[in-house]
């Protein structure tokens, strides 16, 4: 049985995500960050949904399970508006540097935790945002503001590229996979993509993606696999 290890699995997309790889007979290891958390997925009692817990800015490597086809990094946290307009995002430092720790470093740091128990032809995953992007076509209609958010998942994006360049010796693609906007507690009610069909169409796209043979090092792709331009 195939095996992937989510992080951020308590809720939203990377809980979805839990389900649909569940219910392609893969063995879950669903990663979060809280005790509580983990209970909740106890109880539910799902066979194929293993809870671990797993904090991206702390993971411990004793925890993380081996021989995982795909590591998904669903860790994140939301934009907090109020905090990321132009007129007050210099009040709360210690917001950015929150994200920056989550988002960046996270991704690095799980990384280096999990590199050693994932299998060749593996994949590395980590959800960024269209919100990061610099290229300006995928920018229409959007706004300002959201500095914090947003320059936690440019920098989150920087590190994706070298790490697909250092995790390259070891069998496994990096993926950078920008989802849309989905209907979670992060994207609010409004949003046009329902989070379990993101975590289908999430499942579905990096199934077909294991049987590739990357060009480059880290490829950036939308929810359904398209390549997206960084
Ligand atoms: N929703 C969207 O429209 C959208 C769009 C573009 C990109 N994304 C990205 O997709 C990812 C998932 O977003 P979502 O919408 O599913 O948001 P969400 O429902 O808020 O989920 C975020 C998850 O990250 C977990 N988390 C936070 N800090 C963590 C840490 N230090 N270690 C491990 N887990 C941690 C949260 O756990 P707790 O709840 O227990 O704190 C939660 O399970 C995020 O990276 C987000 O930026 C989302």
């Amino acid at each position: 049985m195939p095996r992937i290890l989510i992080a951020g699995a308590s809720g939203g997309i990377g809980s979805a995500s839990a389900r649909a790889f569940a219910r392609k007979g893969y063995e879950v290891f669903a990663g979060c960050h809280t005790p509580i958390a983990v209970q909740k997925i106890e109880e539910i009692g799902n066979p194929k949904i293993v809870p671990v817990t797993l904090d991206v800015e702390t993971p411990d490597p004793e925890r993380i399970p081996d021989n995982l086809s795909i590591v998904l990094n669903c860790a994140g946290l939301a934009p907090l508006p109020d905090l990321e307009a132009l007129e007050t995002a210099h009040q709360n430092p210690t917001w950015w540097f929150q994200h920056l720790a989550t988002t960046a470093m996270g991704a690095v740091f799980l990384a280096n935790a999990a590199r050693e128990k994932m299998l060749w032809g593996s994949l590395y995953v980590s959800l960024t945002s269209d919100l990061a992007l610099t290229n300006q076509s995928r920018h229409e209609g959007l706004h300002g503001g959201l500095y914090a958010y947003r320059a936690g998942r440019a920098a989150l994006n920087a590190c994706l590229l070298a790490l697909g360049h250092d995790l390259h010796p070891y069998g496994i693609n990096v993926i950078a996979l920008s989802p849309g906007w989905v209907r979670t507690r992060m994207g609010g009610p409004f949003a046009p993509i329902h989070a379990d069909d993101a975590g289908v169409r999430i499942c579905q796209t990096l199934m077909n993606h294991l049987a590739f043979t990357p060009e480059e090092c880290t490829t950036l792709i939308d929810i359904n696999g398209d390549p997206l331009d960084w």
